[in-house]
C-alpha cells in the first residue's frame, strides 16, 4: 500500500496504476480518518480484482463551523493505515490542508436547495466545505467510483448532485448504515460518548424503528405533523436538545406537510445531541432494513 500526503506524488501514483494491464477501475473511499468498521465496509464494497482503490484520509477544515469539533476530531492516522492495509486499499492519500487549499484558495462549491433542509440551517457552511473538497478529491483522483455512507444521507443527496452538475464521470455508490448491536449508527463521533451517554444513545435507533413501524401499521393514513410529533417526543425523552426530527421526501429533503399524509416510503432524519455529542441517524422506510 502506498502512502501519498502531496498531490504530485498522487498523481504520479495514479498514472501508473492507469497503466497495468488488464486495466483497473480506480475506486476511491473518502475519509477523515478515525476509521471505524463502517470505513472499512465502504472498502470491502468498492474493492474488487479489477479495481485499484484509493482511501483519502483528510479531516477538511472547511466543513467545521467555528464553534465545532474540527481541533478534537479524532486522529489517528497510524491505526487507520494499519486498517487499510489489512483490507487490501492501494493506496492512501492523506494530505496536508495546504495541499487541498492553496495559499489564497477563494473558490468554494454550494449546492442549492438540498442544503437548506435537515442539518443544512444547523450547520452553516458544513455542506459546502463538504461539496468543497469532494469534489477536489474528485478533480485530483478521477474515481471511476466512489462510494460513501447512507448514515450521511444529505451528504450523499449533495455529493450526488454535485457530481452531476459538475460533469464529473464518476459512479456514486452508497452503502447501508452499519450499526453496533444495540442499533446505534457507527460513527467516529461515538468515541465522545461517556458510557451512560452512550446507553442513552441506543434509543436513537429505537426512535426510528418505533416510527417506521407506525408508519407501517398507519398504511398511508398517518399525518406528517402526528408522525413527527411522535417521532420527537420518543427521542426527546434521551436526548438533551434536538436540532430536528423529521420526516421529508427522500429525493429532495424537504419536510413534508404538517396535513400530508406519510407515505410508505418516506426519509425518517434526525439529529440530536447526547452530552456534547451531536448524533445523526435516518432511514428510509420500506427501502432501508429496521434498525
Ligand atoms: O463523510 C465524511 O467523512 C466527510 O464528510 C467526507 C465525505 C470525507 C468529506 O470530508
Amino acid at each position: 500500500m502506498d502512502l501519498c500526503t502531496d498531490i504530485a506524488g498522487l498523481r504520479a501514483a495514479l498514472a501508473k496504476a492507469r497503466l497495468a494491464r488488464p486495466a483497473v477501475e480506480i475506486a476511491l473511499v473518502p475519509t477523515m480518518g478515525a476509521l471505524h468498521e463502517g470505513h472499512l465496509k465502504l472498502v470491502d464494497a468498492v474493492a474488487g480484482p479489477s479495481r485499484f482503490v484509493v482511501t483519502s484520509i483528510f479531516v477538511n477544515p472547511t466543513q467545521f463551523g467555528p464553534q465545532e469539533d474540527f481541533s478534537r476530531y479524532p486522529r489517528t492516522l497510524e491505526a487507520d493505515l494499519a486498517q487499510l492495509k489489512a483490507r487490501g486499499v492501494h493506496l492512501v492519500f492523506a494530505p496536508g490542508p495546504e495541499q487541498m487549499y492553496p495559499a489564497g484558495d477563494k473558490t468554494r462549491v454550494r449546492v442549492h436547495d438540498l442544503t437548506d433542509v435537515l442539518c443544512g440551517p444547523f450547520r452553516p457552511g458544513h455542506f459546502e466545505g463538504v461539496a468543497t473538497v469532494v469534489s477536489k478529491f474528485f478533480a485530483v483522483v478521477q474515481p471511476d467510483v466512489a462510494i460513501f455512507g447512507r448514515k450521511d444521507y444529505q451528504q450523499l443527496a449533495v455529493i450526488r448532485r454535485m457530481a452531476k452538475d459538475l460533469l464529473f464521470p464518476v459512479e456514486i455508490q452508497a452503502l447501508a448504515t452499519v450499526r453496533e448491536p444495540d442499533g446505534l449508527a457507527k460513527s467516529s463521533r461515538n468515541m465522545y460518548l461517556a458510557p451512560d451517554e452512550r446507553a442513552r444513545a441506543a434509543a436513537i435507533p429505537a426512535a426510528l424503528a418505533e416510527l417506521d413501524a407506525l408508519i407501517e401499521q398507519g398504511r398511508g393514513r398517518l399525518r406528517a405533523a402526528e408522525a413527527r410529533a411522535r417521532f420527537r417526543a420518543s427521542l426527546s425523552r434521551v436526548a438533551d436538545s434536538i436540532d430536528y426530527a423529521e420526516v421529508a421526501d427522500p429525493e429532495d429533503l424537504r419536510p413534508l406537510a404538517d396535513d400530508a399524509l406519510v407515505p410508505p416510503r418516506v426519509l425518517l432524519a434526525l439529529a440530536c445531541r447526547i452530552g456534547k455529542t451531536r448524533l445523526i441517524d435516518n432511514m428510509v422506510t420500506s427501502e432501508d432494513v429496521r434498525p
